[in-house]
């Protein structure tokens, strides 16, 4: 496995929290890796120490061969970071196809001529085409969640870390955007992928991570993870309390 990205020993406390204590997996190239958890284990929290929002008080974060764990979101978005909201917040009173072209510009410093030509690209691509000039504020949750993913690609990511995109969805808007995902996957961009819907899990990642208590209690192929001890202690204790 070609290592995109790998993540050592990674450690965060607030307080007297200790959320995380040391967590490590590795991302490989085109890969999608699944990340599940019960509530509150920090999976988010995961995801804000990669792309740079929170430094760790231990660990260290390598991209593509160079140590990152001191660069700033900026300049990780440049590098190739690109990333998801668990709450997707689109700029509501600007249209679809203006919320895609300023990923465009701001993440990946292009020109608003190249910007708009690469919107109009992801829009069609992502389903979105027939909406470019709604309001976001005016769309429903699925089509945020496109909207969310449009424009983090829009940018030009290297690896993409989504969270909780097929949260809150329909069985067959699941399917959209384990469509999505595929298609994702299929330009050559790696994913990290944190889910609470199993079914995602089995069927749209190549390995999976579990975490819990501060750790990456277990990893491997999605059906193994699933069925594995590991993971039936960490929910049934999570059920029993
Ligand atoms: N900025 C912060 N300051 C203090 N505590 C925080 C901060 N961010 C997260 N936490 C705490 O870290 C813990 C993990 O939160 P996190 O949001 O990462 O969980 P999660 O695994 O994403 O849960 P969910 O599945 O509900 O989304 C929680 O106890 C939360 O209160
Ligand atoms: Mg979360």
């Amino acid at each position: 496995m070609n290592v995109v990205l790998k993540v050592e020993d990674i450690g965060i406390s607030f307080g007297s929290n200790h959320v995380l204590k040391s967590m490590s997996f590795e991302l490989g190239e085109n890969e999608v890796l699944g990340v599940i958890g019960p509530n509150g284990a920090g999976k988010t929290v995961m995801l804000n120490i990669l792309t740079g929002i929170l430094r760790p008080t231990k660990g260290k974060i390598t991209f593509l061969g160079e140590d990152v764990t001191q660069k700033t979101i900026t300049e990780r978005c440049r590098m190739g970071f690109g990333r998801t909201f668990q709450v997707p917040r689109p700029f509501e009173k600007m249209t679809v196809f203006e919320n895609v072209i300023v990923g465009g510009v701001y993440g990946d410093s292009l020109r608003e001529k190249e910007a708009k030509k690469r919107a109009l690209t992801i829009t069609e691509m992502i389903g979105l085409g027939d909406k470019r000039d709604w309001f976001a504020g005016k769309l429903g949750l699925l089509d945020r969640k496109r909207l969310e993913i449009a424009r983090a690609l829009a940018s030009n990511p290297k690896i993409l870390l989504f969270d909780e995109v097929a949260g809150g969805l329909t069985e067959s808007e699941v399917s959209d955007i384990l469509d999505i995902v595929r298609m994702v996957k299929r330009q050559g961009v790696s994913v990290v992928w944190i889910e609470h819907v199993l079914k995602t899990m089995r069927e749209g990642t190549d390995r999976v991570l579990c975490l819990a208590e501060g750790r990456d209690v277990v990893c491997g192929l999605p059906e193994e993870v699933m069925q594995s001890k590991e993971v039936h202690e960490v929910y049934l204790g999570a059920e029993e309390e």
